[in-house]
């Protein structure tokens, strides 16, 4: 027999990365597939695929440096392919293939169903290229590897795409536009994710909120979804993400008061607290009405606990726009929150505006970051004395110690030999550090 030839996939970027990256390893898999085992090690593949991420300048960068690094790789096994895949690949495919001669295949994310046609192209010597946006389902299209035990926790593409267009944002250009996947094929992947040791699944969109997936009375909402997810035995969490806010709708908001498996544990960026920065982003919501949605998840749902997005140094943001962006953390409180530079993006409307001086930009960044930082930690902190429920993922680095997360989604550390993966145990929380939390059985 000849020995597999090896695949060895990095991802950039969000979740649904993740998920993607999953799905094109099976697809190149075993039998029907390609043949391909997968490997940790760059240095061991006999493929290369760089899952890639468009959204800030930086991401995109990366790209270039990291194939510049395989140069020496592919000088010594002239037989290594190498691929790039994800947003990068969709926004930037020809120029990839112009820049570095070293690439020998440019997927976008919406043609991961061809990627056995064109690993086939590369094998043979030529240059493989696919950045359509063909109309047909790819995830039912793309191949699963025949039934295999895995992890507890796990993600699920529900919805793709967005038709939003944030002043700032790529993704409507590099994933297209919002398309939902058919309610059924969704349930049938969970409980096949169930029988296969699947404690907890995380729904996928990059506006989960607005799915509206085909179902058997007509098109299904997020929350229906939900409720259907919660009848399937053996699945005990349901998380989802990213989330809109004009996309929270009241059957939604009402799941998190009503649904004992749906997490609470809400991501829903806001970006900005100036309304005149919120216009010019077009995000079409104010922060008014942001903090009053956010009062009504509350009342649904007491113990919630909320993340979000913010962007700083949008174009024309001044001081006391930026003022205005401390002053709502300081009155939501989250639990975790993601703050980023803002980054011009090519072919996006606010590219083409005045930029804040950098250093400035810089400033409010940290300032930001450092409110953040302290509520997370008191909120942290707070949980100490309290119990929460812990799924075990993983062993931590001590003798004996298990690692998971609460329904909160903190890290929580727990000193027991006895604790098995794939366990949903009751545990106090005794200590909190900078970035977890220890606790103990109760
Ligand atoms: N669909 C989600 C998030 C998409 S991208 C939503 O609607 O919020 C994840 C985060 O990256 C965004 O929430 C935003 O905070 C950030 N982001 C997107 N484009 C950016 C840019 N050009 N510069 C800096 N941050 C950006
Ligand atoms: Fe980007 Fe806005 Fe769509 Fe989120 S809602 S993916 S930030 S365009
Ligand atoms: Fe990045 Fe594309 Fe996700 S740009 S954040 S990988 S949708």
């Amino acid at each position: 027999m000849t020995e597999p030839k090896k695949l060895f996939i990095k991802t950039y970027g969000c979740q649904m990365n993740v998920y993607d990256s999953e799905r094109m390893a099976e697809a190149l898999a075993g039998s029907g597939g390609q043949g391909y085992v997968t490997t940790d090690r760059a240095d061991d593949a006999d493929m290369i695929l760089l899952n890639t991420c468009h959204i800030r300048e930086k991401a995109a960068e990366k790209v270039y440096s990291e194939l510049g690094r395989f140069k020496g790789l592919k000088a010594e096994k002239p037989d290594l392919k190498i691929g790039v895949a994800g947003c990068v690949a969709q926004a930037e495919g020809e120029e990839i293939m112009r820049r570095q001669p070293l690439v020998d295949l440019v997927v976008g994310p919406q043609s991961y169903h061809r990627l056995p046609e064109l690993e086939a192209k590369a094998r043979s010597g030529e240059k493989a290229l696919d950045t359509d946006f063909p109309e047909e389902d790819k995830f039912e299209k793309l191949k699963r590897r025949p039934k295999s035990a895995r992890g507890p926790t796990a993600f699920l593409t529900v919805q793709e795409g967005c038709d939003k267009f944030c002043a700032f944002c790529v993704v409507p250009y590099t994933r297209g536009a919002e398309v939902s996947r058919p309610a059924d094929r969704i349930l049938t992947e969970a409980r096949d994710l169930v029988e296969r040791g699947v404690r907890e699944i995380t729904l996928l969109g990059q506006n989960v909120n607005a799915y509206h997936g085909a179902g058997p009375d007509g098109d299904m909402t997020l929350a229906q979804l939900i409720w259907a997810l919660d009848k399937i035995d053996g699945l005990e969490r349901i998380r989802f993400t990213t989330s809109h806010p004009n996309d929270m709708t009241d059957d939604l908001i009402a799941a998190h008061g009503e649904c004992d498996k749906l997490m609470p544990y809400l991501h829903l960026p806001v970006q900005a607290g100036s309304d005149r920065i919120l216009k010019r982003m077009n995000r079409s919501h104010t922060a008014e009405s942001y903090l009053r949605l956010i009062e009504r998840i509350r009342a649904a749902r007491p113990d919630i606990l909320m993340s979000g997005d913010f962007i700083v140094g949008f174009p024309e943001e001044t001081e006391e726009d930026f003022q205005a962006t401390l002053d709502l953390v300081e009155e939501v409180r989250y639990g975790y929150a993601y703050s980023f530079k803002y980054s011009p993006r090519p072919g996006t409307p606010a590219a083409e505006r005045a930029h804040v001086d950098p250093a400035e930009a810089d400033d409010r960044l940290q300032r930001l970051q450092a409110l953040i930082t302290r509520d997370q930690r008191a909120i942290q902190n707070e949980m100490v004395g309290r119990e929460v429920s812990v799924l075990f993922e993983k062993p931590g680095r001590l003798d004996g110690q298990m690692v998971g997360k609460s329904e909160y989604l903190h890290a929580v550390h727990v000193q027991d030999a006895q604790a098995r993966i794939g366990e949903i145990a009751k545990v106090r929380i005794v200590d909190s550090g900078p970035n977890s939390l220890a606790g103990e059985r109760v």
